[in-house]
Parts: C-alpha cells; sequence; structure tokens
C-alpha cells in the first residue's frame, strides 16, 4: 500500500432516515480522506451529523434508515458493500469504537479481564490464555488504572466512569484497529476526568499505528489533541484542513464563529463556554436550497440563497465550503 494513499476514503456519502415528520436528509454528500497513522477531529454542534457519520463507517445505524448511498472504502473494501457477516469481522479487529457512554459497550456480567481477553483472543485465534491474560494486564496498566491484578477481576458496574472509558481505551489498544473511532468520549466525564482521559489519549497515540477519529463538538479538545480537523454542519463538511491553520485562520464562517466562541468561552470560569452561535442548527427534515449555513451566516448574500457551496481548496493545506472565502478573508 502506498504511504500517501488515506487510511479510509469517503465519497458521495448520503444518509437518509424516515421520521414521524418526513425523510430526513443526515448527511449529504459528505467526502473525507482519512490519512493514515493520524488523528483527525470531527468537530460541529451537537446534530451535526458527528455521530451519524461515525456509526455509517462502522455501520452500525438505526432501522429507520431510508437511504445509504455513495462509498466508504478502507483499503481495497468497499465497507457499503459489505454484508453483515463480512461488516462484523472488521468491528473490534480494523475497526474499534469508543461511545460517549462506556456502558453500552461493556457487558455486565463479564469482568474487566473477560472483556480484555475476548478482545485479544479474537484478534489472535489461538492465542494462548495466560498469554492473553498477560496482554490485558498490561494494556490495563498502559491506560493508567492502578492495581492492575484487582481490577481485571472487577465488573463494570464496580467501575467509575472515567475507569470504564480506561478500559474501553485498553480494550481498543489491545484490538490495535487500523481506524479507532472516538464518539464524544469524554461527554459523559467531570471536566478534571476529562483532561485525564484526554492526556492518556495523547500518550497513547505513539503506540497506536492506526488511525483516530476524535468526534467532539467541543474544539478546544479537538485542536487539543488532532493534527487535522473537520468541521460539520448540518450534515455537511464545511471546512478541513491541518489544525494549526484552522485555529489561527478559519476559513468558513461556521469555523470562525466556533473559534470566536472558543476564545470568549475560555475566559469563562467553568467549562461550559459563555459565547455561543445565534440560531439553531438546521433541521434535517427541512430541504435547502443553497448554502446550509447561510441562516445563521454573519456573511450572507443573495448567492449563498440559491446556490450549495462546493468544498473547495483554498490554500495548500485546506478545502472549505463557502461562495465567498476570497472575499472575506
Ligand atoms: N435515525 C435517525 N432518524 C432521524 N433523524 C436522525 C437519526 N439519526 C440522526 N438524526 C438526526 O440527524 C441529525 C444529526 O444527528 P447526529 O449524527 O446524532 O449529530 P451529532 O452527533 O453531530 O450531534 C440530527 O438532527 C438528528 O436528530
Ligand atoms: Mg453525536
Amino acid at each position: 500500500m502506498s504511504l500517501d494513499r488515506p487510511l479510509v476514503t469517503i465519497r458521495d456519502l448520503d444518509l437518509r432516515a424516515a421520521t414521524s415528520r418526513g425523510e430526513a436528509h443526515i448527511l449529504k454528500g459528505i467526502d473525507l480522506d482519512i490519512p493514515n497513522g493520524c488523528i483527525l477531529g470531527v468537530v460541529g454542534e451537537s446534530g451535526s451529523g458527528k455521530s451519524s457519520l461515525a456509526n455509517a463507517l462502522i455501520r452500525l445505524l438505526p432501522g429507520n434508515i431510508t437511504r445509504i448511498s455513495g462509498e466508504i472504502r478502507l483499503g481495497d473494501t468497499n465497507l457499503l458493500a459489505l454484508d453483515e457477516a463480512g461488516i462484523q469481522a472488521l468491528r473490534g479487529t480494523r475497526l474499534a469504537m469508543i461511545f460517549q457512554d462506556p456502558m453500552t459497550a461493556l457487558n455486565p456480567l463479564f469482568s474487566v479481564e473477560r472483556h480484555l481477553v475476548d478482545v485479544v483472543r479474537r484478534r489472535w485465534p489461538g492465542i494462548a490464555h495466560a498469554e492473553a491474560v498477560r496482554r490485558a494486564e498490561a494494556a490495563i496498566k498502559a491506560v493508567g488504572i492502578a492495581d492492575a491484578a484487582l481490577r481485571l477481576k472487577s465488573h463494570p458496574s464496580n467501575l467509575s466512569g472515567g475507569m470504564r472509558q480506561r478500559v474501553l481505551i485498553a480494550m481498543a489498544l489491545l484490538a490495535e484497529p487500523d481506524l479507532l473511532i472516538a464518539d464524544e468520549p469524554t461527554t459523559a466525564l467531570d471536566a478534571t476526568i476529562e483532561a485525564q482521559i484526554i492526556a492518556l489519549l495523547k500518550d497513547l497515540r505513539s503506540r497506536l499505528s492506526g488511525s483516530i477519529l476524535f468526534i467532539s463538538h467541543h474544539l478546544g479538545l479537538v485542536a487539543q489533541l488532532c493534527e487535522r480537523i473537520c468541521v460539520m454542519y448540518g450534515g455537511t463538511i464545511v471546512e478541513i484542513g491541518d489544525s494549526r491553520t484552522i485555529m489561527a485562520a478559519p476559513a468558513h464562517p461556521y469555523t470562525r464563529a466556533l473559534v470566536a466562541c472558543m476564545i470568549d468561552g475560555a475566559d469563562a470560569a467553568g467549562d461550559q463556554p459563555l459565547a455561543f452561535i445565534p440560531g439553531e442548527v438546521p433541521d434535517p427534515v427541512k430541504p435547502v436550497d443553497g448554502c446550509i449555513f447561510a441562516p445563521r451566516c454573519a456573511y450572507v448574500v443573495g448567492v449563498c440563497r440559491e446556490a450549495r457551496p462546493d468544498l473547495r481548496d483554498f490554500g495548500a493545506t485546506r478545502q472549505a465550503a463557502c461562495h465567498r472565502l476570497e472575499e472575506i478573508a
């Protein structure tokens, strides 16, 4: 495989679902490359489509989906074309996921050791039990859990939220996936534990050879952790590029607003930003002509309400979807 070839290529990914109010258009033609060995952050307000993108990647989609089209390629495999057995075989091996609520991914009946040993055995069938346990214990230590031998015997219900999230990260470490998807992994945790988990992810970064897709509504976290940032809004990608460029000079009006909120919010005593973007995220049931951000955009002009802007190159390392990039730069 060529080094330059992305790990995952997503092309024209479109996702719709049936609701009592009509069909929701959840993802509207997403084009995205996830490079090899990279932490890519996906950021956007709640309702932007971040989880839907993650769930489409591992094909864990709810029953009311009416249409999924486009392509998601992992190497030479189109994940959307796999049957259930095919995608099952990739989950927990080449693709792993850490959810916001770690309890959904842990079986209350199984000990921590059983969870970890199962991951090792799935990945390396035929491995000796003692060796699997040894790896499990090493992984528990690697995620900063003290008293490893004792903790291995615990059940998930006896662990705090932060501890459970560490167990999930240990599972992901053991699986050595090509792609680890972390969907708001710290949102349910308090600020101190959140900071510890972020520090842990940063530290473990060097041990994982694969890529990480880190999803959060919190731009500050994404910027701390990720080399590249993808900004989502209303089921579309509005900007994508390297973190430094985006944080120093956001191009899209939505990214500008997110960065401005973060800077204002940084002065606040608590962890909740004070500033917010006026208006609401779009309703996926309502069809949109023109730019999806136009109703909330500080730079809106006539054309914005008529034609949807394509994601296009803006500078060497970034792309953005706005008619007025050059004018407002
Ligand atoms: N299965 C579904 N049926 C109907 N609407 C959905 C479904 N899944 C997500 N949505 C809607 O799609 C939008 C994006 O949701 P989601 O992907 O969860 O966003 P995020 O993770 O960025 O908060 C929201 O408006 C949400 O209500
Ligand atoms: Mg979400």
